[in-house]
């Protein structure tokens, strides 16, 4: 698999059902996406595995990512064994995919044990092979920096929350500066964002479905979307936005939507 995160990626939070996310996953391999994600808490990597060994599409042409949580950000350096380490969860994470590479592992969020131990763990994942990428997901931009002072292997990417209600600009210039991509995550700002009156228009002109355009809206932008369905038909849709093309004033329209709302802000969110 290549280093380069393919522009779309499925997303599997909350597609928990050993059928329904095996299905959705080979079903999104079947209409073209090269890149699945998910996360050691979404339960599901067990499942994302068999959906990838159902699938007629050679398992080196997919690029699969998870995460680590947030309880599994320890670092024990004696080479004991520890469930909540970030190095064994991360064996764990690829014995569950069952794949013989992790093409991309992120730190979920920058909490709880988070620190210069986990960055000393994927560096050592990246080492040995059992990574092919090191990610952060909701990290801040001083953070992103932080985390590229104390690493010795290459950040590739920040997965945040990106979508017409959460445009991210700010991130967008930074992520060009570091030399990192924006992965969106809730492209679709988990359906709110389908229904603005923006993205309707921008849809209407193009004969397109206004999820394709918040998708398209996200390439657009530069950044990766990883938009979720288990249903074949939205997840083939999804897929269809690689063909809307937006031109400046549909984005623009897009981007300058009154309305702003962050989706996902846990307790131990960072100060953004
Ligand atoms: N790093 C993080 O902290 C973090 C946080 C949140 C999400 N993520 C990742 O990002 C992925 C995507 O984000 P998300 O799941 O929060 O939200 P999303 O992709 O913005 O929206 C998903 C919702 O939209 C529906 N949907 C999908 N395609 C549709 C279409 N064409 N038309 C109408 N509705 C459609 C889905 O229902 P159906 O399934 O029924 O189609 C689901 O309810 C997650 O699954 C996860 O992999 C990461």
């Amino acid at each position: 698999m290549s280093d380069e995160i393919p522009q779309i990626g499925l997303g599997t939070w909350k597609n928990k059902g050993q059928e329904t996310c095996a299905e959705a996953v080979e079903a999104a391999l079947d209409a073209g996406y090269r890149h699945i994600d998910t996360a050691q808490i979404y339960g599901n990597e067990r499942h994302v595995g068999e959906g990838l060994q159902n699938s007629d599409v050679p398992n080196d042409e997919v690029f699969v990512a998870t995460k680590i949580w947030n309880n599994n950000l320890k670092y024990d350096k004696s080479g004991k064994k520890h469930h909540d380490d970030a190095y064994e969860s991360a064996l764990r994470s690829r014995d569950l995919l069952n794949v013989d590479t992790i093409d991309l592992l992120y730190v979920h969020w920058p909490a709880e044990d988070y620190g210069d131990g986990t960055l000393e763990a994927l560096d050592r994942l990246y080492d040995e092979g059992v990574i092919e990428n090191v990610g952060v997901s909701n990290f801040t931009p001083e953070l992103v920096r932080e985390a590229q002072r104390k690493l010795d292997a290459p950040l590739v990417a920040n997965q945040v929350e990106m979508h017409p209600l959460l445009p991210q600009d700010e991130m967008l210039d930074f992520a060009d500066d570091a030399g990192i991509d924006v992965v969106a995550y809730s492209p679709l700002g988990r359906g709110k964002a389908l229904d603005l009156p923006e993205v309707q228009d921008v849809a209407e002109k193009h004969d397109a479905t206004p999820a394709q355009v918040c998708v398209a809206w996200s390439i657009e932008r530069g950044a990766k979307p990883i938009p979720k369905s288990e249903n074949p038909d939205r997840i083939r849709e999804n897929y269809g936005a690689l063909d809307v093309s937006l031109d400046s004033d549909d984005v623009e329209k897009i981007t300058s939507v009154d309305e702003r709302e962050r989706l996902i802000d846990p307790g131990f969110a960072p100060d953004w």
